[in-house]
Order: C-alpha cells, then structure tokens, then sequence
C-alpha cells in the first residue's frame, strides 16, 4: 500500500486519488504528513497566486431564514434569535466603508429571507454595480429559482456562494429538515454554474454524522464540479439548536483538508473562515499556510454583528470594520504574505470583461 506522504505526492502530480486513496491520507495522516501536505500546498498556491490574500468585504444583511437545518443559529425554529434587516442605505454604507478600506469584492450574505424578493434584491444589486463600478458583487443567499439567479446576474452579480454542506444524501438528509433536498442543491450549483457565475461550493468539517467517507464525497464532487471557490470551516454548534452538544470540528482536520483542496485545484479561491478563526486564536493563519488565499472580514454594522450568529463564539461580533481590515494585514504580515487591493478572480478568469456590459 502506498504510504500517505507518497499519496501527497501522487495528489500534488496526477491532482486527484482514487476513494481508497482519499481514505488511506486522511485517515493515515500524521503531524509529519500534514506539514508534507501544507508545504506541497504552499508551493503551488504561491506559483498560481504569490503571496497574495484576496479580502471579501462580508455584509450580512438579513439574519432571518425560512429555512431549518439542524446546525444553524438563524435557523426558523430558533425564536430567541434577534432577527434585523440592512435597508439599501445601511447596505449601500457598508460598501461605501469598504471600499475605502481596500476591499474590491462585496459578498451579500443572508438567510433565505422572503423579503428579499427578485425585485428588490435586484434593486441592491444594481445600485452596489453603479456606486462601485470597480468591484465584484458576489452573493450567498441560498436557494433560488433558475429565473431568479438569471436576473440577479444581469443585474450584475458574479459570483455565488451555496456550501452543497454534504456530498452524501444520508449525511444530507441527516443535517437538515424533510423539505430539503441534495439533488435541490446540487441543480441550483449547476444552474449557477450555466448562467456564467463564479461558483463557491463548501462544506462544515466535523458536522455531526460526517464520517471519512462523507468527506471523500465532498472531495470527488469538487473535483468534479470544478467550482472556482470552495468554503470550509469546523463545524461549531450553536446553543439553540439540536446540535447544541455535539462537540465541533477540529482545526487540525479543517487545515489538512484545505491542504488536500489546494491540490486538488491549485487556482482555487480557497477562504480560511472566520469558523476557523473562531476555534482557534492563529486558525486564520494556520488555514493560509495550508494552502488558503482568501480571507473575508465583517462589513456588517456593528450593531447587527452580534446577531447573525450561526455558531456560538464568533469572533469579531464587536469590532468595527476597519479592525478587522487592519487586524488580517497585521496578521498576514506576520507570516509573510500580502493583502491585494483587487477583485481577487479566479486566476485565468476575465473578470473584468464584464464591466463593459
Ligand atoms: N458551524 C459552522 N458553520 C456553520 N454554518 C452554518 N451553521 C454553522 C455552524 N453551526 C455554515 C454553513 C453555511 C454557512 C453560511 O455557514 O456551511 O452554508
Ligand atoms: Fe476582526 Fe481580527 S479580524 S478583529
């Protein structure tokens, strides 16, 4: 059989393994291995990205959801959530704040809120694309009809983020209501994926009922799919849901994997989250040097942060905007990489032909 540092090897070569493969490195894996794994990372991260951090201002806007999976703080069923709104102004101020702080992408982040109809999402879209010519608009708003993303992408959106959270039905169906589905989740990815967007699949690392086996199938469905950014972070479970005591996902596993996902696609737009922040104090930084290049601070106001909390511990609830900026240049600084002050597309991706339409 072959050793785990000789799969690294064949991983960082040949770009992917076979299920067996995947099994025997993640379940054979050592201090020795991960620091084996995280150097071959490094290495083609730096030839595709240097050492640049791309930054994605977040704003999460609306903390209310329709929906009820078992892990999420905002989920429906949690009623002692504080649930708020952005209006476009508070929104449109967010951005404003951002782009003087450097920031070139925007994510629009929320539960999926009913309020938020084509109209007026398209209403935001639009003004954010006339005020901030320069920057991409990336949204996360979770299930949508065809039609919908369609419009918000004329509008002039780019790029959309929906974690597909578990490649494997039974792990599907175990973190989330009846009413949800997988295959609902995988044809809204491919549908964004059709329509032209920037595509961020993702899953949480240490959900409750994930086994190895359950991250194998993340890990052939990204090779397959081919999104341009994944999202990974521990899972952490939030004291008002059904997941209260099941213990989070470790940073040592989360890193491994994004070590194994810089493989797997070195142009990959690959976040070290604020979940991995939030389990541990360098988990940022230790997310970087396995392999990450994007980081995304808090835009939201201050007086709202503390509410959009889907995992207990968040870090940041308090701090201002311009902290955080200045809080990750420090932090990257330190360990020897640079923050751009660009849209941050993925490599070979024309970006900015988009503007002129
Ligand atoms: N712990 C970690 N991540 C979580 N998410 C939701 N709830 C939790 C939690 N308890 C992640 C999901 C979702 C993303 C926005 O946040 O993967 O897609
Ligand atoms: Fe928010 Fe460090 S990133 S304070």
């Amino acid at each position: 059989m072959i050793s785990p540092t000789a799969l690294v090897d064949k991983l960082k070569t040949q770009g992917t393994l076979s299920r067996s493969e995947f099994v025997c490195l993640i379940e054979g894996r050592t201090p020795e291995v991960a620091e084996c794994l995280f150097e071959a990372a490094r290495e083609v991260r730096h030839a595709v990205y240097g050492k640049d951090i791309f930054l994605r201002g977040l704003i999460e806007f609306t903390n209310y959801c329709r929906n009820d999976c078992l892990y999420c703080g905002i989920r429906k069923s949690n009623l002692d959530a504080d649930r708020y709104r952005l209006s476009l102004d508070e929104i449109l101020s967010c951005c404003r704040q951002g782009h003087e702080l450097g920031f070139r992408t925007f994510v629009l982040q929320g539960g999926e809120d009913p309020h938020y109809t084509d109209d007026r999402m398209v209403g935001i879209v639009r003004a954010i694309r006339a005020g901030y010519p320069d920057c991409a608009i990336t949204l996360s708003l979770g299930e949508r009809s065809p039609e919908s993303y369609e419009r918000l992408y004329r509008a002039g959106a780019e790029r959309y983020l929906l974690r597909h959270e578990t490649r494997n039905e039974d792990h599907y169906a175990y973190l989330h209501p009846a009413s949800m589905s997988l295959r609902e989740r995988l044809d809204c990815l491919q549908n964004l994926r059709d329509i032209g967007y920037q595509v961020g699949c993702g899953f949480m690392v240490g959900s409750p009922g994930q086994t190895t086996e359950c991250l194998v199938d993340d890990l052939l469905f990204i090779k397959e799919f081919k999104p341009h950014m994944v999202g990974i972070g521990p899972f952490i479970p939030h004291k008002d849901t059904p997941f209260a005591g099941h213990p989070a996902g470790t940073l040592e596993l989360t890193v491994f994997l994004l070590g194994i996902l810089r493989l797997l696609d070195p142009k990959l737009l690959l976040p070290a989250t604020t979940a991995l922040g939030t389990i541990s104090p360098t988990g940022r930084e230790l997310g970087v040097m396995a392999g990450a290049n994007v980081i995304m601070p808090n835009l939201s106001p201050v007086g709202v942060r503390n509410k959009y909390l889907l995992y207990d511990n968040k870090i940041c609830t308090g701090d201002e905007a311009a902290e955080c900026r200045f809080c990750i240049q420090r932090r990257m600084v330190n360990i020897g990489y640079d923050i751009a002050v660009t849209r941050g597309d993925y490599a070979g991706h024309i970006g900015q032909a988009r503007q002129a339409v």
